[in-house]
């Protein structure tokens, strides 16, 4: 790769050791992809911040960066695997939240915008159509691809905290837009609508296609938590960075393929019966990707004068932004008096609860997906208003 006379001197240490470090690392990753110099990038987006995931070792490396590392362009940050703030409501260990907090302040110190929301552009870290970025949450890359048209490949934790470190990205993936292309088309057939069904959506393409660039047809509508639901989704059923939705994605395409695929009614209903275990609910899970305010807002109003079942947990995950507009538009109160809580900064798949609940019920594909595979629930996607209903019951 050929290097300014700036990045060698990083790359030789005059920057500090942390920056050395990120660009040992995007040098390596630049030579493996065939890229054949940085550019420059206008945000990055950090995954990878539970302590459950970084465990001791990846908290050190963390620490041993911020030791001299400060990040060269706006980061933000995922998840991390707690509530910051009122972390004991959820029933989170002492243990585990202080090495939590050890692990958010690191990346404060590396001068992270310490978000903790995988909606990043939601919440400021909203880049417009062509820009560069490096992002790693893997929804979040869906959705700045294929919904804004800014372009990412699908970073890993350390190639973003390099990314930032350098503020540069190895030119290779989806940078170039040769490799921005549709292969295949897809004609939706089915009807539909609701975060769940868009969810079902994504499954039945990502098991169907896997990574293949896809030019999806017959979505003639579709909200941002429609789509937010979508690209967590397909990102995680067929690990899919880029898709284009006629009348939604920017790109322009050179060419729509003529290879075509169908999505009928029946592929919906087989993806909806195998996201269902017909289990007992004792765990609902709303707010995956974190909830929007409209999300909020109409869960507010769904819980309004009700009672969660007190045998039943609700969590509605969400980024500490929102939760700021709803503690003062009193959606907060409402639906905490309920008994649902709402918790800020974290995610039901990186909180420390492997094993805690029995059967989970999200209007999120990926929730079931990851609730599943990874916490061993048994699992049901449903509607909104029926995780609602199953909470109340
Ligand atoms: Fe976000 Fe966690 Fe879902 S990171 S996309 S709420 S699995």
């Amino acid at each position: 790769m050929e290097l300014t006379s700036e990045e060698q001197d990083m790359a030789a240490g005059k920057y500090g050791k942390a920056t050395q470090k990120a660009m040992e690392i995007l040098v390596t990753l630049g030579e493996i992809y065939g890229a054949k110099r940085l550019i420059d990038i206008s945000s990055v987006q950090i995954a990878g911040v539970s302590y459950a995931n970084l465990n001791e070792p990846g908290l050190k490396w963390l620490e041993e960066m911020a030791e001299d590392g400060e990040v060269r362009t706006f980061t933000t940050l995922n998840p991390a695997g707690m509530d910051l703030e009122e972390w004991k409501k959820l029933g989170i260990s002492e243990d585990f939240a202080k090495n939590q907090l050890r692990v958010v302040e690191a990346f404060g110190k590396l001068g992270v915008i310490t978000t903790c929301s995988c909606t990043p552009y939601l919440y400021g870290n909203l880049p417009h159509y062509g820009q560069s970025i490096a992002w790693s949450e893997s929804s979040a890359v869906c959705f700045a691809n294929s919904v804004i048209g800014a372009r990412t490949n699908r970073e890993g934790g350390p190639s973003a905290l390099s990314a930032a470190l350098v503020g540069k990205t190895p030119e290779y993936g989806f940078h170039l837009d040769e490799n921005r292309q549709p292969e295949i088309t897809v004609e939706v057939k089915a009807k539909v609508q609701g975060t769940y069904k868009f969810g079902a959506l994504g499954k039945v393409l990502g098991d169907r296609l896997g990574k293949k660039i896809t030019y999806i047809k017959g979505i003639h509508q579709a909200s941002v938590e429609e789509l937010k639901s979508f690209c967590a989704s397909y990102a995680t059923y067929g690990g899919v960075a880029l898709f284009h939705m006629e009348g939604i994605t920017p790109d322009k395409v050179r060419e729509i393929p003529s290879e075509t695929t169908e999505v009928t009614e029946d592929d919906m209903n087989k993806a909806m019966s195998d996201l269902d275990d017909d289990t007992e609910i004792d765990f609902i899970s709303l707010g995956c990707p974190h909830a929007s305010l409209a999300e909020l807002e109409y869960i507010a109003k769904k819980l309004k004068d009700k009672t969660v079942n007190p045998e039943k947990e609700v969590w509605i995950t969400t980024a500490r932004p929102t939760k700021q507009i709803a503690d003062r538009m009193g959606f907060t109160k409402i639906i905490e008096d309920s008994g649902a809580k709402i918790a800020a900064d974290t995610c039901c798949v990186v909180a420390p609860i492997k094993g805690r609940f029995k059967g989970l019920a999200s209007d999120s594909a990926k929730m079931c997906y990851y609730g599943s595979g990874r916490n061993k629930f048994s699992v049901k996607l449903m509607s909104m208003d029926e995780c609602i209903e199953e909470a109340l019951k």
